[in-house]
């Protein structure tokens, strides 16, 4: 219904194309290395229930309504708000909820583009036939040396972070669709490979009785947060990079469709990993709760032992290099675009002004790892600190004020025009955005407090 208005930013060719890269923003290294970690962490199963339920009773209501906000109000995400608001008769302080989102964007890419930085190395290893043969505790020797070597990750960051920005400065309708149309299928057959392996490691029933039976024993408050808190990440939900993607996105699509799409592939890609992974955790006796760096400590195992193991060590982390770089650009978008719309500065200076700040950030997460690892606030060091805060602070918060704007705030008359979707299916959003939404992420806050 928005054809009248069009993002000067450039538009996606088709719902195809807009599909191709919300799904690229959102399945990434929240699926394949944050997923199977922080299940590992917080016991399996009745973790693993809680992050699905959010993403069905939470994010997918709370996708719609982002992706319904940024084609209605067409500009980065401040901007959007800002124009919605004023549109809806209320508080233009509003937009400071845009302000939250790109911060948080800032911040999580500054740490995401190290770990991306991980996955670059490791191509490199198992191209150099680094994983040949080798056992668990030559593979956690490897990665622990990456870890020590503050150099080297510089190096992959840096890396990392350039390649980003040159795509975000290319505008990111040009390339991206292709790399999406080819990544996605290959990483799911890549998937396929690793989890037919684990059914062969011996311990594959431990690790599907791990993912998926629940002992709700083992969680407490701030497992449901991070499960929570996961749920928003992964999906790229509460910062405005579904937003400003959504400002692409040309009239008459149908959102709700196009949501079910992209959350239902951003779960089946991480259930999967969880199920190539938790097999060879148990055959191998490692540890679950080994940390960020579980799937650099397993995977390597199988495409040590399995055949063809080498062009499939190669082809998976080319192909996470990938997946995490079609999220990386999502997350410094609405800074650039923001930074061209209010700054009035061109997209490649914006680039790399942000793109610099962040690097610069990402240099003090890479210390966080070695030689600054004793510094630490809230017993946790920057890189814990800045997951904590952006995952389970300020995106469930970001998500919760679009929750509360898109079902109160806008009239119901804007909502209903734009969503164009059937008056039952209509009725359970509104139900979901209004009171389901808000009220759970309000409980889990309470619940994190100790109020509750
Ligand atoms: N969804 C991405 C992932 O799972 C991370 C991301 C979060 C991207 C927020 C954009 C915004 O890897
Ligand atoms: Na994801």
């Amino acid at each position: 219904m928005s054809d009248k208005t069009r993002s000067i930013h450039g538009e996606w060719s088709s719902r195809f194309a807009f599909i191709l890269a919300a799904t690229g923003s959102a399945v990434g290294l929240g699926n394949i290395w944050k997923f199977p970690y922080i299940t590992g962490q917080n016991g399996g199963g009745a973790f693993v229930m809680v992050y699905l339920a959010c993403v069905a009773a939470i994010g997918v209501p709370i996708m719609i309504a982002e992706i319904m906000l940024g084609r209605r109000g067409r500009q980065s995400p401040i901007n959007t708000m800002q124009r919605l608001s004023v549109e809806a008769g209320a508080d233009p302080r509003w937009h400071y909820l845009g302000w939250l989102g790109m911060i948080a964007g800032f911040l999580i890419l500054a740490y995401y583009s190290v770990i991306a930085g991980w996955a670059m190395a490791y191509i490199f290893k198992a191209f150099f036939g680094g994983f040949f043969g080798t056992d668990a505790g030559e593979v956690k020797a490897m990665f622990d040396g990456l870890m020590a070597s503050p150099l080297q990750q510089l190096f992959w960051h840096t890396l990392f972070m350039f390649i980003t920005m040159q795509v975000v400065m290319r505008g990111v309708q040009g390339g991206l669709e292709k790399a999406v149309r080819f990544l996605m299928p290959a990483l799911f057959v890549i998937l396929m490979i690793l989890v037919a392996y684990a059914m062969s490691s011996g311990a594959y029933e431990r690790g599907i009785d791990f993912l998926f039976s629940p002992d709700f024993s083992k969680i407490d408050a701030d497992a449901v947060l991070t499960a929570m808190g996961h749920a928003f990440f992964t999906l790229s939900l509460g910062m405005g990079a579904i937003m400003v993607y959504g400002s692409y996105l040309p009239g008459h699509v149908s959102i709700a469709k196009t949501t079910f799409f992209i959350a239902g592939a951003d779960t089946i890609v991480a259930l999967l990993a969880g199920i190539a992974i938790f097999p060879l955790v148990f055959a191998n006796n490692l540890e679950a709760a080994a940390g960020p760096g579980l799937i650099f400590q397993t995977l390597p195992l199988a495409f040590g032992h399995m055949g063809g193991g080498w062009l499939f060590g190669v082809l998976f982390f080319v192909l996470l290099f990938f997946a995490a770089l079609t999220s990386s650009i999502s997350l410094i978008e609405p800074t650039v675009a923001w930074l061209v719309e209010n700054k009035n500065i061109e997209r490649r200076r914006a680039c790399i002004w942000s793109g610099s700040a962040c690097w610069a950030l990402g240099v003090a997460v890479v210390f966080s790892f070695n030689i600054w690892s004793g510094h630490k606030w809230f017993d946790k060091n920057l890189f814990e600190l800045l997951d904590y805060l952006t995952a389970n602070l300020m995106l469930p918060i970001g998500g919760l004020c679009i929750a509360l704007f898109a079902g109160w705030t806008m009239r119901q008359a804007d909502t209903e025009q734009e969503l164009e979707m059937p008056a039952q299916g209509f009725q359970v959003w509104q139900v979901l955005i209004k009171y389901v939404a808000p009220a759970s992420v309000f409980l889990v806050f309470l619940h994190v407090l100790g109020v509750l």
